[in-house]
């Protein structure tokens, strides 16, 4: 218990560096300054996005130029742009690594849901890909770091020159004790409304900026005989619109109270976020349970829906359909969160025992490179992790989520994976299934002031 709770002091000091070094800077520009710490920027390090500048002092890594065989990469990415934007990454390594063969094993399901219980069942019968998708956060320290699944890649970081151009207060979100254990591919942002604005011009709804407002704009086309204004999915879904709700209603301070300890669970500020998550509920449509996320999305572009609050992964999903930004689909902060940008970020690993560790590296080699990230993530609808990226290459929204990232608040997730290792956050998942068949608040919060005893 007592390691846990260092382990999240120590992930909560480095948040709050996140949001210190993100919060000092006024509406900067990310890629053009370079960094959300422009004066940790150079051009010293090995890496200019071209694997042809690997060194051969890697240590650990030694040489894996000119690797061959395969290599067995692990993700949720199958499809609605997520699968585009792998698949844009792949192509890169083509190139740089042609001998390799990519094996994609990509399972289905939103947010991971299918694919981390066949990797946890895999890494259990000690047959693990060469490489998997993981969470920054407590999902990769609190869980596989935990487990001793993964290596370490510091002699990565050092050949490739890593450390000048990634995030310095992302890195102690991947770390343990010095090790650094992953490579982050992008910057997700959770807290996003997506909006069709035909149907709220249509009923004269000016776009909502609290949740007071947020709930008369969808009383107003309730009344007006839109049954369901909020699209939403999926159980996953349902938990991603909590944190986001609660967030808004709590505040930032108030959010990263909840998992640093700061901030009781059983308080009444807790009790007023949760009748407001339930009150948003009321507005969503019956069906979500049998919805994806993407399906979820495509309401609010039929008209169907006027919201849905979803990660920006759903802009992916929107550009891949040829749908316009602006004219089918709008953004705004999930209301009341204007400011705080509620941040994840997808990360891939080296096994421990990969049965293909050259190929594995050569694949997290590129990864972490800007030309790798610079393909994957316009297609994506995320922001890289670099702070490097050609911003010619990024529509209006991403362009708008990096200056958002560069001088919001920024705090975590709960639902990817930042700020609740596993164990905890299924158990907060098993209170909110619950939740969504009582509709009882009271239950809901002394189910999750027993998740936090438990795990916190
Ligand atoms: C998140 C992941 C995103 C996206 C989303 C929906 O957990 O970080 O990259 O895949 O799930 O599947």
């Amino acid at each position: 218990m007592r390691n846990r709770m260092l382990k999240l002091m120590s992930l909560f000091a480095a948040l709050a560096l996140v949001a210190s070094a993100c919060g000092g800077s006024s509406g900067g520009d990310a890629a053009e300054s370079g960094s959300d710490t422009p004066d940790e920027e150079t051009d010293s390090g090995t890496d200019d996005g071209t694997v042809e500048e690997e060194t051969d002092e890697g240590g650990e890594g030694g040489d894996t130029e000119g690797a061959t065989g395969s290599v067995e990469v692990f993700s949720w990415w199958t499809g609605g742009g997520e699968a585009a934007g792998l698949d844009a990454m792949i192509e890169v390594f083509g190139t740089t690594d042609p001998g390799i063969t990519f094996e994609n094993s990509a399972v289905a399901g939103g947010a991971g849901t299918n694919a981390r219980a066949v990797l946890a069942s895999r890494l259990q019968a000690g047959d693990p890909p060469d490489s998997w998708q993981g969470h920054a956060g407590q999902e990769l320290i609190g869980t596989y770091v935990a487990a001793d699944q993964i290596e370490p890649l510091n002699f990565l970081y050092d050949e490739q020159g890593w450390l000048d151009v990634m995030p310095e207060t992302l890195i102690p979100l991947i770390s343990k004790d010095g090790n650094i254990y992953s490579v982050p591919v992008n910057i997700h942002r959770a807290n996003v409304m997506w909006s069709n604005p035909t149907v709220l011009s249509d009923a004269g709804i000016e776009m909502p900026t609290s949740l007071d407002e947020f709930i008369a704009a969808m009383e107003t086309l309730k009344s007006g005989g839109m049954d369901a204004p909020l699209a939403m999915g999926e159980q996953w879904t349902s938990l991603h619109l909590m944190e986001t709700i609660m967030l808004a209603s709590m505040g930032p301070d108030a959010w990263n109270g909840l998992w640093d300890g700061s901030v009781a669970w059983d308080s009444a500020e807790v009790t007023k976020a949760l009748e407001d998550y339930n009150t948003v509920l009321g507005y969503t449509n019956s069906d979500s349970s049998t919805l994806s996320w993407q399906d979820a999305g495509q309401l609010v572009l039929d008209g169907n829906a006027a919201f849905n609050i979803m990660g920006d992964w759903q802009e992916g999903f929107f550009r891949e359909l040829g749908k316009e930004p602006g004219t089918d689909y709008v953004w705004s902060a999930t209301p009341g969160s204007d400011g705080v940008f509620q941040f994840l970020s997808d990360s891939f690993v080296l096994a421990k025992n990969a049965p293909n560790r050259d190929a594995a590296i050569a694949w997290l080699t590129v990864a972490g490179s800007n030309q790798g990230q610079d393909a994957f993530n316009p297609v994506k609808g995320s922001i890289p992790a670099r702070n490097d990226a050609d911003r010619s290459l990024y529509g209006e929204y991403l362009l708008s989520a990096m200056d958002d990232w560069a001088s919001n608040t920024v705090v975590g997730s709960l639902t990817h994976g930042v700020v609740a290792n596993d164990s905890w956050k299924s158990e907060i998942d098993s209170a909110v299934g619950l939740f969504l068949l009582d509709n009882d608040v009271a239950n809901l919060q002394t189910a999750l002031v027993a998740a936090h005893a438990a795990n916190g």
